[in-house]
């Protein structure tokens, strides 16, 4: 004859196995009590069950899940003794053990459990570390002092098993909670980033850039920014959206050149579910997520001409709808695009439609070069010092007027991003406290001596792809202490064509190895 202790034992294993699986299968924990008090019912007989919750605030208990107990018994003398006996396993934080019910009389203040049966009663406490989650209560058929030391033991591990899930629950909320006030944060940190007094350049072309913001950000009227690349058109798109009515409502980008062309109408405008291969899930669009708010197309003459007749509608009607769905969905969205590419050209060439570039050009802005806002060129290298210093915990007084001089002489092809980039490697690199030209990346740093040639804007195709291959080859090299073996290998190339290149480009290596 096995004894119940086998039996038990491993009977106990899958169904600790089985309450595990079932406790990590939902987050909702009601649910998947209910479901492990189920369990314990089909495998072991028990009868009742309940699960107390304390409330972290005012530490009272209250009943989370119950199994087996209808709404009249809730009512029930016995079921008093159930609260009861749960108060005192809270305070005492020790469990309570009856193994037969009808026995007790008048101890503790339990009596009539008005019962037939021979039935066990066990409530835990629900312990983590000091911390008291709630209880575990569950009512049995007793069978045998063995039986019941298993169930007992077997319990307990369900128990320390529901309370990880209470802990884990609480830190989610927890964390639920610390989210939900970070982006409220963000939310106002982010109106303040892209504030207009955020933006800085005190020159003229700036000023107009300014005045336009002002001028159309409380409108709902379609603007089309325009401008080199790093020249702060996503930035002036932040701008008008947080200066106008809609700055509480989204602001979405999306990046035109980035979407594979199959995509971008689903990403756009949403899909029904099942309206292609892929589409398992009814999805809303990029429109209809900004509804209320600001959607800024980045890149937007990327997208095909088929494309932009469909964009045309939405901009002319307001409306759209889903791939695969004839259900028209009205929306209120305000549209910035923004490109960097020469549109007039693009018209020509039929890559963008005359009727599409009218409909985004009701109020263009455009913003100028770094280059031709040379006053500002120094404004905001004092800003992006400040910012970087901040971000990286240093504190570097100023920029030498070296730097400051080789800045307003180096034409920027990066706009403000290179000079931003700049700023930010430069005081990496830099440990006293003053900004010299030694902490310039090397392609700016090189320039140093041969501004002149840099700056002449008149160029033979052949000098700026020297200059641009040069720059390639000086950064790499700076990446790896000036060793050509290793800056070639990353060039992919060999030691001996960088060598030449080196050689033909007059670089100086032994000025990076210095650096
Ligand atoms: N006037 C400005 N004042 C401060 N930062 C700027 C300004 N213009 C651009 N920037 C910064 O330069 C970087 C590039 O700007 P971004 O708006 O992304 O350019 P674009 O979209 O034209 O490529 C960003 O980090 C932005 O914050
Ligand atoms: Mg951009």
């Amino acid at each position: 004859m096995p004894k119940y202790y086998d039996i038990l034992e491993s009977n106990e294993l899958v169904v600790l196995h089985e309450v595990s699986n079932l406790l990590a299968s939902s987050l909702d924990l009601k649910e998947s009590i209910s479901r492990v008090f189920e369990l314990l019912h089909e495998r072991l007989g028990f009868m009742k069950g309940i699960l107390t919750v304390v409330n972290q605030k005012t530490l009272l208990p209250s009943i989370k899940v119950s199994y087996g107990i209808n709404s009249k018994e809730f009512e029930s003398q016995s079921f008093k003794q159930w609260e009861l006996i749960t108060a005192k396993v809270l305070k005492s934080r020790g469990p309570m053990i009856i193994p037969h019910l009808d026995d007790v009389v008048d101890i503790n203040g339990l009596k009539n459990f008005d019962t037939v049966l021979d039935e066990s009663f066990i409530c835990l406490p629900l312990i983590l570390g000091d911390e008291i989650f709630g209880t575990l209560a569950v009512d049995f058929l007793f069978r045998d002092d063995e039986n019941l030391q298993f169930i007992i033991k077997l319990l307990d591990i369900v128990g320390l098993l529901i309370v990880q899930e209470l802990k884990l629950k609480k830190l989610l909320d927890l964390e639920k909670e610390s989210l939900r006030k970070e982006n409220v944060s963000l939310k106002e940190e982010l109106s303040e980033k892209y504030d207009i007094h955020n933006m800085i350049g005190k020159s003229k072309v700036m000023r107009d850039v300014y005045r336009s913001i002002k001028q159309v950000a409380s409108s709902n009227a379609t603007v089309l920014i325009r401008g080199e690349s790093g020249t702060g058109k996503e930035l002036v798109a932040h701008a008008i959206h947080y200066q106008s009515l809609r700055a509480k409502k989204p602001f979405i980008r999306i990046n035109c050149a980035a979407i594979p062309e199959s995509l971008i109408e689903s990403e756009l405008f949403g899909h029904q579910k099942g309206a292609f291969t892929d589409a398992f899930e009814t999805k809303i669009g990029k429109f209809e997520a900004a509804n209320g708010g600001t959607i800024f197309l980045d890149e937007v003459t990327e997208l095909s001409p088929q494309m932009q007749v469909k964009l045309l509608r939405v901009l002319q009607e307001r409306e759209l709808t889903r791939v695969g769905s004839n259900d028209v969905i009205s929306i209120d969205v305000r549209v910035i695009a923004a490109t960097n590419n020469d549109i007039e050209k693009e018209i020509q060439q039929k890559k963008v439609r005359e009727d599409f570039y009218y409909r985004l050009n009701v109020f263009p802005i455009h913003l100028p070069l770094l280059r031709e806002r040379s006053g500002d060129v120094l404004l905001l290298a004092e800003h992006f010092l400040e910012r970087y210093n901040k971000e990286n915990n240093r504190s570097i007084s100023r920029i030498s007027s070296s730097v400051s001089e080789i800045f307003s002489f180096y034409s920027w092809p990066g706009n403000v991003r290179e000079l931003e980039n700049c700023i930010e490697r430069s005081i990496i690199m830099c440990n006293g406290d003053i900004l010299l030209p030694k902490h310039l990346p090397p392609s700016i740093k090189a320039l140093e001596s041969e501004h002149d040639v840099y700056t002449a804007d008149k160029l033979s195709l052949k000098e700026k792809v020297n200059r641009y291959e040069k720059k390639i080859i000086i950064d790499m090299l700076d990446s790896v202490n000036g060793n050509i073996s290793r800056a070639a290998k990353s060039l992919n190339t060999t030691h001996r064509i960088l060598g030449y290149k080196i050689d033909q480009l007059n670089i100086d290596v032994n000025k990076i190895k210095l650096a």
